[in-house]
């Protein structure tokens, strides 16, 4: 029996993360991020003292690097050659890096076949930028989950000011912009809607909302629970 997936894309700061995992616990799925996979190999290429624009050194230093996931008391946990690195890639400049990145083929190509193969392993839902219309072709219910970049800047930045990291929210809504240009605009991949995705506009909906509007979607698309 094939498994149940559901793929949730959008442009940085849209809520992805936050209501795919309510939405998972909620029917009891797995929860994929993504963009940690993608931010655990810019911390690498960090790490090396790699420049984004240099694509020969990141595509060599793809070669040795192992990127996996693992499960903690059901939160995603990642590992970069075996060492935890869960808690060093939420920064914005880890962010910046891996959008990117990202635009590298030998980058994607090693990460999709690890996220594929955990949508073949359970039931998923899994968000990032390419998830309805590379990785998860198939997945039964798409969802593209975006917000305006005003409210994204602002809900960013009180993200980081409730973990005690001092911003300026000018330049969030910079750094935003310029990523949803990158990640929009990138010749592999391209962050965009599936053609048969369901687009919700976040700007005035509560987490709830939204949670209870996915869970609505996956029913009627044949999901039993
Ligand atoms: O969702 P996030 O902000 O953690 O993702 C960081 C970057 O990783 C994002 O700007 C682009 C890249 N990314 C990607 O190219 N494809 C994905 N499926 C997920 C993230």
């Amino acid at each position: 029996m094939g498994h149940f997936n559901i793929a949730i894309d959008g442009p940085a700061g849209a809520g992805k993360s936050t209501i795919a995992k309510l939405a998972a616990s909620r029917l009891g799925f797995v929860y994929v991020d993504t963009g940690a996979m993608y931010r655990t190999m810019a911390l690498y290429f960090l790490r090396l003292g790699i420049k984004a624009e240099d694509e020969k050194a990141v595509e060599a230093a793809c070669r040795d690097v192992d990127v996996t996931i693992r499960y903690e008391d059901g939160a995603q946990q990642v590992i970069l050659n075996g060492e935890n690195v869960s808690g060093l890639i939420r920064t914005e400049e880890v962010g910046n890096m891996a959008s990117a990145v990202s635009v590298y083929m030998p980058v994607r190509t090693k990460l999709v076949e690890l996220q594929q193969r955990l949508a073949r392993e359970a039931d998923v839902i899994m968000d990032g930028r390419d998830i309805g219309t590379c990785v998860l072709p198939d997945a039964p219910v798409k969802i593209y989950l975006t917000a305006s970049v005003e409210v994204r800047a602002m809900r960013r930045c009180r993200e980081l000011q409730e973990k005690g990291i001092p911003c300026c929210l000018e330049d969030i809504e910079t750094d935003i912009a310029d990523r949803d240009y990158r990640d929009m605009h990138r010749e592999h991949s391209p962050l965009k809607q599936a053609e048969d995705a369901v687009i919700i506009d976040s700007s005035r909906m509560t987490i709830q909302e939204v949670v209870e509007r996915i869970i609505f979607e996956a029913r009627e698309r044949g999901l039993e629970a």
